[in-house]
């Protein structure tokens, strides 16, 4: 079959892992008798710099005739003070909206090689931890109104931000945890801050009613701040976690350090049809950028999750997760996970692993 894949390096990092993820997609193309034409699009800083905009039209237009798109990141301090108000950033929260990119599945697997690169003790830790966050993506205080207030004693000047959530936004999201639930463990924890926020009580009173129509799956109800302590605490309490747009942004970076490092956390985000929009959950490390040090799995299983949900090659998916497994056997390693025993190597040098791993079937 052939592909239209539309790729959006972006800033920092996001060229090198991209770079990675494409050769690790050729290669998967080459063993399953796939061709995947890709088109490159400018997003982020990228856009700023050479079209004067975050998230050009051009852009857009490529990705809505796409089957899939695969991002690497963007940001940077290098925006901070000279793109007019635009950011990297912004373009990255337009797409996800202007596509209708509404649910965003990030998975925190722990590797079984990879026990003794998270920061918990091996006796909380164990040998594997399998928890699905399904964060909602496009509304919350993300999209709500951000506005400042000037006033005549500077001490009076105040900021506000509104987190905002209709019934309909907040039952498609549930939805999709539910459906995932129903094809894992059947247990959601819902995290919210339902002691306070308006928004949060209306969250409750919705699962209540959507979990009538997944009489299987047993849920709960947390509040977020003690879900920032359980997930530390007794990560394997949880299965999948449904959760609003700034809390699923911060308890799956949390999420993803009991893994080992963020290098290794993918994403999906997906809305009502196939298209999906697939990145690493981390940042551009400006600190790590043009170094050959940035691990490139998260994105490498980005592309996994793309083959499985957009384009439905639950084999080829399937290849690309044991071949990483493969390269974390033989030890090979970037800093971000590095331990003793194990052998150095660069972005490049691993996604080249990681294809030899697939051409062998590994
Ligand atoms: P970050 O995720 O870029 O980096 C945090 C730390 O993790 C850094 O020490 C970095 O070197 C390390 N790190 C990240 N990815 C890594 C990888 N693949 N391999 C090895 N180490 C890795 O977050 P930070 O520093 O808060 O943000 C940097 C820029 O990225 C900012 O402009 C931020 O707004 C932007 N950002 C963009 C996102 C995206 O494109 N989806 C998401 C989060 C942040
Ligand atoms: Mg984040």
């Amino acid at each position: 079959m052939n592909y239209k894949i539309v790729t959006l390096p972006g800033d920092g990092i996001g060229p090198e892992i991209m770079a990675q993820a494409v050769k690790v997609l050729d290669e998967v193309g080459n063993r399953f008798g796939h061709t995947f034409n890709y088109e490159e699009h400018l997003i982020g800083g990228a856009g700023i710099d050479e079209l004067g905009s975050s998230l050009p039209q051009a852009t857009i237009d490529a990705c809505k005739t796409s089957d899939a798109v695969l991002l690497g990141a963007v940001g940077g301090p290098k925006w901070d003070t000279t793109s007019n108000g635009d950011r990297p950033e912004k373009g990255l929260l337009k797409i996800r909206e202007t596509l209708g990119l509404f649910a965003n599945f990030r998975p925190a697997l722990l590797y079984k090689q990879l026990q003794h690169a998270s920061p918990l003790k091996v006796e909380v830790i164990g040998d594997s931890l399998d928890i699905l966050i399904v964060r909602e993506l496009t509304s919350g205080i993300y999209f709500g109104r951000h506005e400042r207030t000037i006033c005549d004693n500077p001490k009076d000047t105040y900021a506000e931000d509104v987190e905002y959530y209709n019934v309909g936004e907040i039952e498609r999201i549930l939805r999709v945890g539910f459906d995932s639930a129903m094809k894992r463990n059947k247990k959601v924890v819902v995290v919210d801050k339902a002691n306070v926020l308006a928004t949060s009580k209306l969250w409750r009173e919705v699962t209540q009613e959507v979990a009538k129509d997944y009489e299987e799956v047993d849920y709960s109800f947390m509040y977020v701040d003690n879900a920032a302590m359980q997930l530390v605490a007794n990560p394997k309490q949880f299965d999948v976690i449904i959760t609003s747009n700034m809390f699923g942004d911060i308890l799956s970076d949390e999420a993803s350090m009991l893994t080992g490092s963020i290098g290794m956390l993918a994403s999906a985000s997906l809305g009502e049809g196939t298209l999906g929009l697939y990145e690493p959950s981390h940042g551009s490390a400006p600190d790590i950028a043009g170094q050959n040090k940035a691990n490139p799995i998260a994105t490498i299983l980005s592309v996994a999750m793309m083959l499985r949900y957009s384009l439905g090659l639950e084999s080829e998916a399937q290849a690309i997760e044991k071949a990483v497994e493969c390269v974390l056997d033989k030890g090979y390693r970037t800093g971000d996970i590095m331990s003793v025993g194990c052998k150095y190597i660069g972005t490049k040098e691993k996604g080249s692993y990681i294809c030899e791993a697939i051409k062998l079937g590994n």
